[in-house]
């Protein structure tokens, strides 16, 4: 098998003011300053990425924002294009995260203008998927998971300078406590890789980091990381706080 680096991203969703992002992202610079084997991004909220892109400058961590818009400027109230993030000092941006999903009615054609216009630009998109607790438990995981990939990488183009990262969340066991077993986070990988290289062969496949979210702790990160479709992890609640960040990332 291909070597994948392992990616750990830190999705700080609505939390941390301009002052607190910077505290937590110089204590972070200082806890994984040995780390040189794991790829690391954070995902502050858009107001504290500029100033949070000086302080991990020229270390491993990479900075993500948590959406975009997919023009690239315009009479759009509100929204963040392309180029804005990436003279933020982003090179991540997460895309269709479940709350997107839930709360803004965000669908899977919007996700994919998103995805399009992040890779298009040059940041690497990561493209949140998930089933409800209903839906799984009406064993709709599988179809679900075929839809959200499908249509929101629709007429996406991918080669060695335009990656993709996957993050698996499945939506009942963020912010809940819940971990999905390693057998069903597992199963469900393999599944995603397996879509990946249906729709673009198997070198991208390969290549495709898949990452798992939804209650990683610094107790429960390892036996995730030790599955082989598992290349990472997305973290919301435990990557607030620096030190259980840097735990997991230490996994
Ligand atoms: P928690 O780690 O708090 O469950 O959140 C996961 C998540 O939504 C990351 O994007």
């Amino acid at each position: 098998m291909e070597y994948r680096i392992p990616l750990i991203a830190g999705n700080w969703k609505m939390f941390k003011t301009c002052n607190e992002a910077v505290n937590a992202a110089t204590h972070l610079v200082k806890l994984v300053s040995d780390i040189d084997t794991v790829d690391i991004v954070i995902a502050p909220p858009f107001t504290s990425l500029t100033v949070v892109s000086e302080i991990i400058r020229e270390t491993r961590i990479d900075l993500g924002a948590q959406d975009i818009f997919w023009e690239k400027e315009g009479a759009f109230t509100g929204e963040i294009s392309a180029p804005m993030l990436i003279s933020s000092g982003c090179q991540y941006v997460i895309i269709g995260h479940s709350e997107r999903r839930q709360y803004f009615e965000e669908t899977d054609e919007a996700v994919n203008k998103k995805i399009r216009a992040a890779s298009d630009s040059g940041l690497i998109p990561i493209l949140c998927v998930g089933e409800t607790e209903i839906q799984r438990d009406e064993k709709k995981t599988f179809s679900v998971l075929d839809k959200q990939i499908e249509k929101g990488l629709e007429d996406l183009i991918l080669d060695e300078h335009r990656p993709l990262v996957i993050a698996y969340e499945p939506v009942w066991a963020i912010g809940t406590g819940k971990t999905a077993t390693p057998d069903q986070v597992q199963e469900v990988h393999a599944f995603l890789r397996d879509l990946i290289e249906k729709k673009f062969g198997n070198m991208i496949s390969k290549a495709t980091r898949i990452l798992y979210g939804g209650s990683v702790k610094p107790d429960n990160v390892s036996e995730l990381m030790a599955l082989p479709d598992i290349d990472g992890a997305l973290v919301g609640g435990a990557s607030l706080q620096p030190d259980s960040f840097s735990k997991i990332i230490h996994f």
